[in-house]
């Protein structure tokens, strides 16, 4: 279903330790298209927020929520004024997600790829910052250019594309389009990973 819904999530979000389990219950029935055993951690959380400069946001895309605390960190760092649209294409982890409860937030069930689909739906114009989760490394190659290339095309001029990925396909996929990024190492992620950016010539 592709339709913009505004979510719930109580005032300091949902129980970390629920969004762990659906994470991993997701992952063992979709490893390939979850990409990782257990959500991002805080401070992963936090080196996302900081790459994609959301806090001075008006128009955020997050592709690939999971469970939601990239989302809710994400909410955390948005202006009053800012608007976040989460667009994830597994219905397991609707539950989570349900949870959150933010008027700045639309979700969209979907994929990555139909994300101007999304962007209409949600009546937004070009955002600012896409930031992504989704595992570029397990997804097939041609579907990671495809969303690469929506992205990028979506994406407002001076805008910044932010990937958090174990491994680095993500930059082999569509290096001409994109251009070298800035990579940053979180260690202190288990596993630990990377934060690639990207930013869109102005
Ligand atoms: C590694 S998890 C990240 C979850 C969460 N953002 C976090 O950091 O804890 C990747 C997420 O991307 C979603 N995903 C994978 N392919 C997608 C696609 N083509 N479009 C939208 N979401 C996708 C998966 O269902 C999963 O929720």
């Amino acid at each position: 279903m592709d339709r913009a819904k505004s979510l719930s999530l109580p005032r300091g979000g949902a129980p970390r330790g629920n969004g762990r389990l659906s994470f991993f219950v997701g992952f063992l029935k979709r490893p390939a298209l979850v990409g990782s055993a257990v959500p991002s951690s805080r401070f992963l959380e936090r080196r996302i927020v900081e790459a994609s400069g959301v806090r001075s946001a008006r128009s955020v895309v997050e592709l690939g929520p999971g469970t939601g605390g990239t989302t809710r960190a994400l909410l955390h760092a948005l202006p009053r004024e800012g608007r976040l649209l989460a667009i994830e294409i597994n219905r397991d982890f609707a539950p989570p997600l349900a949870k959150l409860d933010d008027p700045r937030l639309r979700l969209f069930w979907g994929s990555a790829a139909d994300i101007r689909r999304a962007l209409a739906a949600a009546g937004l114009e070009a955002p600012e910052i896409v930031v992504s989760g989704i595992p570029f490394s397990t997804i097939p190659p041609e579907t990671g250019r495809r969303i690469l290339q929506e992205v990028w095309d979506c994406l407002a001029p001076g805008g910044r594309f932010v990937s958090y990925q174990l491994m680095s396909r993500v930059a082999r996929l569509a290096p001409e389009l994109l251009g070298p990024p800035r990579v940053r190492l979180e260690p202190r992620n288990l596993p630990p990973l990377r934060v690639f950016l990207w930013r869109k010539p102005a």
